[in-house]
Order: structure tokens, then C-alpha cells, then sequence
């Protein structure tokens, strides 16, 4: 693995492969053998806000022997129109790795391709995959096994988040439920493009009988803002509530890739009573990436 730049690039084995290497990381925290990142500066180059995925990428890189840079869009020549072409060229000549979060999947993959160093997608519009790939291995620990699960993502189903739900399903071949509403549905290109066991419906409780993770995320995606009261208008009842997970098998897992917006896509009340798992959700960020950059520094 030379990058991280979806799931849709992933083969199974490596997605199995990073959750196990994940395990290592997770139980040697603070005593890791070795420290691949030693002497190496990774850029982490964000165009959109994050609490999560910068601290741990932060952390994970400082605890893997490396030297994080922070850079803002809006502090280098990038936010103001230098191309990614040329941006990839000059860092790929002084860093050893870069971090990326922004809107279109093509300019990581065009950095990744110009800068020729280790380039992981730390979200866009199409992907999230360090997320989804944290919360496989949070359903794995809270669980045992990823066999027979059942995913029910409710929400905005068309985001990036439900879109690599959508290749984890394909490629690990669990079964996935899409609650959402027509307009906010996946493209019907994607679905038939991910094959697998891969239901979208507009019902909710049809989506979570029997489910055994109950999944949500923002109803207004970063870059979004200018919808918002139309998707919250539009995106209203398809909401986590304790009624929802009654419809789920019992002991559902409740899992939010956060940040919240209680009262929205999730109750206060349901976030509360399952915030063990969700928080566990949140730091495992920083194992899986760990795991990540530890494989591909390998
Ligand atoms: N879940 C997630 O990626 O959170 P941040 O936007 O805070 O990084
Ligand atoms: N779909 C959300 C995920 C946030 C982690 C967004 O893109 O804003």
C-alpha cells in the first residue's frame, strides 16, 4: 500500500490488514517497538475545520517518532490558486508524507500522483476512509467479528461518510441499509458500480429491523453550509431516536462519527446513553491512523 485514498481502493485484505495492525497499535500504545516515522515531517493539509482527525493524526504522528506540519489552505499559496500539481512537486521533494483533507477526491489522488510521497485522505466530498475504517474496528472490538453484521446508516445518505460505508459493504460483504430520503440517496452509478448486500430505502424503521449498528452522521456536510435549512427541513425525521433503536437487535451498537448536532440526526438522549461506544468510536481515529501510517512507511 503506497497510499490511503479511499476504500474504494482497498482491497479486502488490506482493510483486514490495517484493523489487525490497528489491534497492535491500540495495546502498545506508549511502548511501541518501533518508531517508522523517525526523522520524517508529514504535512497535514486541511481546507475544511476538524477536531478529531487532526488531533490524531497530530498525535499519531508525533507517538510514530515523526514531526507533523500543520497547514491551513488558507496559509499556503494553495488557497490562493497555486495548482495541486505544483504544490504536490515542491512537498513531495522535503516531506516524507501528507495528510489531506478537502472538497474534490481528484486532488488528493492528483496530489498523491504529483508529490509521489505516502498521501492518505483525511476526508472529501466522496470518502472518509480513516473514519470508516475506525469504526469497522470499533465493531469489531465492541462485537468480536465483523460476520453476519448488519450496518443501518441513517441520515444523508449521498455524503462522504455513507458513500465509504458503501465500499466497505462491497468489499467485506456485509450487509448495509441506506435510510434516507430520495434526494439525499447515493447515486445509483455508485450502487451498481459497489454491487453487494446494499438496500436504500426511504424507510427507517424497515432499515433498522434487526440491525446490529445503527450509524449517523451530519445532515450538512462541510462545504454545505448554504443548504442548511433545507436539509434540515428535508433530512428531519431521519433521526437516531431511543424508538429506532428499539426496531434494532438487541444491544444494537449506536455509533456517530461526530461531531453531533443532538436534536438533529441523533437525540441527546440516545447520544448520552451510548456514548461509551461513540467516544471509543473518536479515539480509535487514532490507532487505525496510526496502523495506516505505520504500513505505509513500511
Ligand atoms: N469524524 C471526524 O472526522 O471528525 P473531525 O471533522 O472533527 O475531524
Ligand atoms: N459528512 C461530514 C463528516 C464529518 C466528519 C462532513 O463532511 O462534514
Amino acid at each position: 500500500m503506497k497510499h490511503l485514498l479511499s476504500i474504494e481502493s482497498l482491497s479486502s485484505v488490506e482493510i483486514l490488514e490495517i484493523l489487525d495492525a490497528t489491534a497492535g497499535m491500540k495495546s502498545t500504545r506508549g511502548r511501541h517497538a518501533a518508531h517508522p516515522l523517525r526523522h520524517q515531517c508529514w504535512a497535514i493539509m486541511f481546507s475544511k475545520s476538524s477536531t478529531r482527525t487532526r488531533v490524531s493524526f497530530e498525535v499519531g504522528i508525533r507517538e510514530l517518532g515523526g514531526d507533523p506540519m500543520f497547514l491551513s489552505s488558507n496559509d499556503i499559496q494553495l488557497g490562493r490558486g497555486e495548482p495541486i500539481k505544483d504544490t504536490a512537486r515542491v512537498m513531495g521533494r522535503m516531506l516524507h508524507g501528507a495528510v489531506i483533507r478537502t472538497f474534490a477526491q481528484k486532488d488528493v489522488e492528483e496530489f498523491a500522483q504529483y508529490s509521489g510521497i505516502p498521501t492518505i485522505n483525511a476526508l472529501t466530498d466522496e470518502e472518509h476512509p480513516c473514519q470508516i475504517l475506525a469504526d469497522l474496528f470499533t465493531i469489531r472490538e465492541k462485537r468480536g467479528s465483523l460476520d453476519d453484521l448488519k450496518v443501518c446508516f441513517i441520515g444523508d445518505g449521498e455524503c462522504n461518510v455513507p458513500r465509504s460505508w458503501i465500499w466497505a459493504a462491497a468489499k467485506l460483504g456485509f450487509e448495509l441499509r441506506i435510510a434516507a430520503p430520495p434526494q439525499y440517496q447515493p447515486p445509483a452509478d455508485l450502487l451498481a458500480r459497489a454491487g453487494g448486500k446494499i438496500a436504500v430505502t426511504t424507510g427507517l424503521k424497515d432499515a433498522a429491523d434487526g440491525a446490529d449498528v445503527l450509524y449517523t452522521d451530519v445532515w450538512v456536510s462541510m462545504g454545505r453550509e448554504d443548504e442548511a435549512a433545507y436539509r434540515i427541513a428535508q433530512l428531519g425525521s431521519y433521526q437516531i431516536d431511543d424508538d429506532l433503536v428499539a426496531a434494532a437487535k438487541p444491544g444494537a451498537l449506536v455509533m456517530h462519527c461526530l461531531p453531533a448536532y443532538r436534536g438533529k440526526e441523533i437525540t441527546d438522549a440516545t447520544l448520552e446513553a451510548h456514548a461509551d461506544t461513540i467516544f471509543q468510536q473518536a479515539e480509535n481515529r487514532l490507532h487505525t491512523q496510526k496502523a495506516i501510517l505505520s504500513l505505509l512507511t513500511a
